[in-house]
Order: structure tokens, then C-alpha cells, then sequence
């Protein structure tokens, strides 16, 4: 497999910590020394779905496609106010594609699952052109009164285009249940057989859980994906890392033992926008020319579950 078109689009309002703390008890320098965030992208006029669109049909367009070649289109999202359909059949209509499409839901690990799935269709020759797109709004699962989750998120979409190739080296998933860490919860309709009716619960999160989850378990992905592509950890020009905090990127970076270059990041700009971190960040990079051919590239995304994946790419464009 391989990458041959990417596109995101951001919402247009850029939220800044100094914004925040008209109406929560914040500031910009815990913000900034704690996270490495300085602004997020909120959406507000924009929507959703216009986003997703705007960023799949940039990377249809990039990959040199019309939409009626894409033959299957996986959504990774974690929520959006449709329960059904599927966010991606939504995004199929608006971009007048024609093609067999799906969501899945793995929290910010979406895009390294959806590259797998895309990975092991194209494999075994059931799809030719795949359209992953990672379309996210945080803002509407966190508490807006919690300061301890929601300066940390932001919102966004990003897509890539796939398609036969061997760019792709190695991959790696993993899931270990726990709910604790990082959950939302959201409550559903009345059912008069039950007991217990649902609760709900914006964003909970145990930070310093999270944190330790993080490090720890794209350490070992990261290790796992060298190792079955066969590769040393020096052979790598660049980790793109899920842009969840500024200090989990910088422990990973520590325990790697490598330089400061190999790991660009703007969460300082999007904040966490989730699965869509990873694409966001590559779209960035591609388009200011910061990838050269033949570089050797590293993903690595974790989040609630727990989850996490990892890949190695070698950059073909
Ligand atoms: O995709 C995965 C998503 N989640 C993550 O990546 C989160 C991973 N974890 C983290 O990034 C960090 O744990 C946080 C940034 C969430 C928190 O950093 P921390 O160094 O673990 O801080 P803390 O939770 O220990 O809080 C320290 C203090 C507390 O006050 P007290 O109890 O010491 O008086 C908090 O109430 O900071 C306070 N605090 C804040 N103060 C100002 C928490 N949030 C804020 C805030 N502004 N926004």
C-alpha cells in the first residue's frame, strides 16, 4: 500500500488560551508548560461534515482520482451527531463517490487502524483506491467547564488516498481494556425494561493514567514496528506522533534517544483533534515540502481504550 493523495481541512476559528480563561480557571502558561498548546481549532459557522468533505475531496484531487474511482471509504470518528448512518456513508453522498463505506471508532488510534484495514484490502485485491478519512470534534464530548480536559482537545478532519504499492513496511495494533483512563459516556433513550436507566458523562479523564499509558505503549509499538520491518531506530527521518501533549512527545523522544528534528508536532496550533492528528500533521509536512522521497517514516497514535498502533512508511510521493 501506499499514499498517493492527502488534504485536511480546520475549522476557521482558532481558539486561544487567553480565550479560555475569560470563562475558566486557566491561563495561558499552565496551559502552555503543561500541553504545548497555545490555540485549538473550534468549530463553530463551519460543520463537521463540510470539513470532511472539503478535506476528502483535496486528497482525491491530490491523488490525481475523480471521487467515482475511490472503491471503499473507511471513516474513523468518534463522534458526530448522527448515530446513524454512518458519518462516512454521509461523506460518500457529499463528495459523490459510489463505493461500499464504513466508520470505526478506536478513539485517536482510528487512523493506524483504518490504515490496516485499508492495508488488508488492497492486499487481497478487494479494493484498489481507498479514501481514509479521520473527521473529529472533540468539543462536543468534553465538558466545557472542566479545565483539566477540555484546553486539551480541538477539532479537525484530514484525509489520505491509498492504493497498491509497497510504502508501507510494517504495522502494529494493540487494545487493552480499560475503561477508567479515558471514557464519554452518553446517555440513551428510555427503554421501560430496564432496571437502571444510563448516565452520562462528558469526557472523563485521568490524566497522569493516560499520560503513563501513552509513553509507554508507543514505546513499545514504535519498537515492534522497527523490528518486524527490520530497521534501526537511526534508519528513521521523522515520527509523527499522535499530537496529544507536548511532554508526551518529548518523553517518547528521551526514551528514543533521537534529535529534536525527527519529531515534527503542531499541537502548539489544533491542540489533540484525535485521530486526525497524524493526518493533519503529514498533510502539513507534505504540502511545505518537508518530505523527500525515500524518507523513512514513522506513525504512532494511542488513545482511549487503551489503544495504539503504530506503522513505518517509506515516503513515495
Ligand atoms: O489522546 C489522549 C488524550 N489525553 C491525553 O493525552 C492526556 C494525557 N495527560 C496529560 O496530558 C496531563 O496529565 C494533563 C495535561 C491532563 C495534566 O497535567 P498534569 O501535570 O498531570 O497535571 P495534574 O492533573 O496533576 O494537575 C495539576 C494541577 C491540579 O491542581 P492541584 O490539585 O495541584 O491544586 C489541577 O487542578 O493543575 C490543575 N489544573 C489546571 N490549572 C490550570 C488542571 N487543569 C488545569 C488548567 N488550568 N487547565
Amino acid at each position: 500500500m501506499k499514499i498517493i493523495g492527502i488534504g485536511s481541512a480546520m475549522p476557521s476559528l482558532a481558539v486561544t488560551n487567553e480565550m479560555l480563561s475569560v470563562f475558566l480557571d486557566t491561563n495561558d502558561e499552565w496551559i502552555s508548560s503543561r500541553t504545548g498548546i497555545k490555540q485549538r481549532r473550534i468549530i463553530s459557522k463551519d460543520s463537521l461534515k463540510e470539513l470532511a468533505a472539503q478535506a476528502s475531496l483535496q486528497a482525491i484531487e491530490d491523488a490525481g482520482l475523480t471521487p467515482k474511482d475511490i472503491d471503499f471509504i473507511l471513516c474513523s470518528n468518534t463522534v458526530n451527531n448522527f448515530v446513524v448512518p454512518a458519518f462516512s456513508c454521509i461523506i460518500q453522498g457529499e463528495i459523490e463517490a459510489a463505493c461500499p463505506c464504513m466508520d470505526l471508532n478506536v478513539a485517536c488510534s482510528g487512523f493506524m487502524y483504518a490504515l490496516f484495514i485499508a492495508d488488508s484490502l488492497i492486499e487481497t485485491g478487494k479494493a484498489k483506491n481507498i479514501l481514509v478519512l479521520c473527521a473529529e470534534e472533540a468539543s462536543r464530548i468534553v465538558n466545557w467547564n472542566e479545565r483539566d480536559t477540555c484546553v486539551l482537545f480541538g477539532d479537525g478532519t484530514a484525509a489520505v488516498v491509498l492504493t497498491e504499492g509497497d510504502s508501507f513496511k510494517s504495522h502494529h495494533l494493540s487494545a487493552h481494556s480499560k475503561v477508567e483512563p479515558l471514557y464519554y459516556q452518553r446517555k440513551l433513550e428510555y427503554n421501560p425494561f430496564m432496571k437502571n436507566a444510563d448516565g452520562d458523562a462528558p469526557l472523563v479523564m485521568k490524566g497522569k493514567d493516560v499520560f503513563k499509558l501513552a509513553v509507554s505503549s508507543s514505546m513499545s509499538d514504535i519498537k515492534t514496528v522497527l523490528t518486524k520491518a527490520n530497521l534501526q531506530i537511526d534508519d528513521i527521518d521523522f515520527f509523527l506522533l499522535h499530537q496529544a501533549n507536548m511532554r508526551i512527545i518529548e518523553a517518547i523522544r528521551d526514551n528514543l534517544k533521537q534529535p529534536v528534528e525527527k519529531f515534527p508536532h503542531n499541537i502548539e496550533k489544533y491542540g489533540n483533534t484525535s485521530s486526525a492528528s497524524i493526518p493533519i500533521l503529514l498533510d502539513e509536512l507534505y504540502r511545505e515540502g518537508k518530505l523527500e522521497k525515500g524518507n523513512k517514516v514513522v506513525f504512532s497514535a494511542f488513545g482511549a481504550g487503551f489503544t495504539s498502533g503504530a506503522a513505518i512508511l517509506e515516503w513515495t510521493k
